[in-house]
């Protein structure tokens, strides 16, 4: 069965207009570019779109990859900027640790500088990474986590390893197996597990005979095959467990939950 993840959306979208009210200054997201890609670019159209709906003030800033950390620099002085997205790809003469080590820890939206990942392992949620939180709100949304034997297939910074963290934070108390490419027996793991969470970035990786009966499975992949975006979970496994779609699952949580944090950032700085 697919897991319907619009709901959600919509509860997130109508608590963020909410918060918007009640503050005194339009948030303000700034998009910083550094690199020329049009799939960076028409992704950015669809994100000032999304603000414009929202009420979120936004503003793209191109900048040459020289330029990048004195621009951070002057972003995190800037009183009128809320929150800042770094535009990925960077280009590759950049050290993307370095890089988001230079996103002011209270304008962090994306939840990439090193102190707001390091607060996870206290259990502090600041601004944790959209995606590994997108993960663990649907979940949240449509189970209980206490106790469950969760694995998840890929130890990214901004996904996996984190999520890792989040999902045995105190109250969620989950079980947790974190899976990579030289991890053996992989099938024996996710077909023992209550919740599958598949970040690998691999067209239908995850099939059905890797998935146990009635088991939640979160789809975090997304890939673009034959002209059509599809996850890495195949089509299949939602014939035996509970599956998010891709496109309009994880990835709509991510978008709007950005937002989210912006708010925040917006509410914390204006006290
Ligand atoms: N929905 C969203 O908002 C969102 C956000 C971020 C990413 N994504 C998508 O999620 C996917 C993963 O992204 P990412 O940034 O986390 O990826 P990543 O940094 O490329 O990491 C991929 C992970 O998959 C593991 N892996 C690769 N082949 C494997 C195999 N055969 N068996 C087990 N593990 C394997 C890798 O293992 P090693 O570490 O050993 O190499 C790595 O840990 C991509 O499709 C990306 O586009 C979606």
């Amino acid at each position: 069965m697919w897991i319907d993840c619009k709901p959600l959306a919509k509860a997130i979208e109508k608590n963020i207009k909410e918060r918007i009210n009640s503050l005194n200054i339009t948030p303000k997201l700034v998009s910083v570019v550094s690199k020329d890609d049009p799939s960076i670019m028409s992704y950015l159209k669809s994100q000032g779109k999304k603000a414009e709906k929202l009420g979120i003030s936004f503003e793209v800033i191109k900048v040459p990859p020289k330029s990048l950390l004195s621009s951070l620099n002057e972003l995190a002085k800037d009183k009128s900027v809320s929150g800042i997205f770094i535009a990925r790809p960077l280009p590759e003469e950049l050290e993307e640790k370095d890089v988001f080590a230079a996103v002011p820890v209270e304008k962090d939206v994306e939840g990439v500088n090193p102190a707001n990942l390091g607060s996870l392992i206290y259990g502090e949620e600041l601004f944790p990474p959209c995606t590994a939180e997108a993960v663990v709100k649907i979940l949240e949304n449509v189970t209980e986590l206490p106790g469950k034997r969760i694995t998840i297939v890929g130890r990214s910074v901004t996904v996996g390893k984190p999520l890792s963290i989040m999902l045995l934070k105190r109250g969620r108390d989950a079980t947790v197996t974190v899976c990579h490419s030289k991890t053996q027996n992989l099938v024996k793991l996710t077909k023992e597990s209550d919740i599958v969470v598949v970040a690998v970035g691999k067209a239908h990786f995850l099939k059905k005979e890797m998935v146990k009966e009635g088991a939640v499975v979160i789809d975090v992949g997304i890939n673009y095959v034959n002209g059509k975006w599809c996850g890495d979970v195949d089509p299949s496994v939602e014939r035996v467990g509970y599956v998010t779609p891709v496109p309009g699952g994880v990835g709509q949580i991510t978008t709007i939950l950005l937002f989210d944090h912006v708010v925040r950032a917006a509410e914390r700085q204006t006290g």
